[in-house]
């Protein structure tokens, strides 16, 4: 099962992909966390990365269609994989369909006036899970694995900004092209984390 997850930062993406791949037992592979873990090690990589990733700008194509591909041709990726953030303009769209075949693509919907309070209350843990603080009560670790819950850098209001101009001109044409290729599934991305999920699930059988 070789499925993508599109949707507008703060859609749910990372969310539902965490626990997809549980069910699914098919690696999550999300571009973000690839270059946030570069970033992390400053690696050469990591180092182009963070000054778009910053400004909420794409990573140039060469970099990212490159880590993809590279990261689709390992082994645990022969039963199928999710991926979560990629391809987020025509061009990737179109290198991905060159070496590799996607099943399913799973829009989640939300209406883009409610994802600022979503990106900019977001924590994140280290393990991958992340949280809301209208959620978390005051904690500030993680429930799965107890680790200290942070802010990621580009959740702050200026570069969400641009994060969500650069989804309407470059991401959400996609949304078209996988249509077109009779792939697409529409979700309702305003309900319910767990609401969200089982509408996945239904859809994608
Ligand atoms: P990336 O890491 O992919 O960020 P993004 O697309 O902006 O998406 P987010 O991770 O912000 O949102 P999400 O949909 O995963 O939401 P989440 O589940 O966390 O990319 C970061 C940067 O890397 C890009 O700006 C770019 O520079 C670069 N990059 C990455 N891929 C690239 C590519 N292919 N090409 C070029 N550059 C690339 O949820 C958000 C919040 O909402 C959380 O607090 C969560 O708890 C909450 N929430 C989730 N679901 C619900 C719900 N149903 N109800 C209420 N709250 C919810
Ligand atoms: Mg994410
Ligand atoms: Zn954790």
């Amino acid at each position: 099962m070789n499925v993508i997850l599109l949707g507008a930062p703060g859609a749910g993406k990372g969310t539902q992909a965490t626990r997809l791949a549980e069910k699914y037992s098919i690696p999550h592979i999300s571009t973000g966390d690839i270059f946030r873990e570069n970033i992390k090690k400053q690696t050469p990589i990591g180092v182009v990365a963070k000054s778009y990733i910053d400004k909420g700008q794409l990573v140039p194509d060469e970099v990212t269609v490159e880590i993809v591909k590279q990261r689709l041709s390992q082994d645990d990726c022969k039963n199928g994989y999710l991926l979560d953030g990629f391809p987020r303009n025509l061009f990737q769209a179109e290198e991905l369909d060159k070496f590799s075949t996607v099943e399913k693509v799973v829009n989640i919907d939300v209406d883009l006036t409610k994802l600022l309070k979503r990106i900019t209350g977001r924590r994140v843990c280290p393990c991958g899970e992340s949280y809301h603080v209208d959620f978390l009560n005051g904690k500030t670790t993680c429930a799965k694995c107890g680790a200290e819950l942070y802010q990621r850098a580009d959740d702050n209001e200026e570069t969400v900004a641009s994060r969500l101009s650069v989804y309407k001109n470059q991401t959400a044409p996609l949304i078209d092209y996988y249509e077109k290729a009779g792939k697409l599934l529409v979700i309702d991305g305003d309900k319910t984390i767990d609401e969200v999920f089982s509408e996945i699930v239904s859809k994608l059988g």
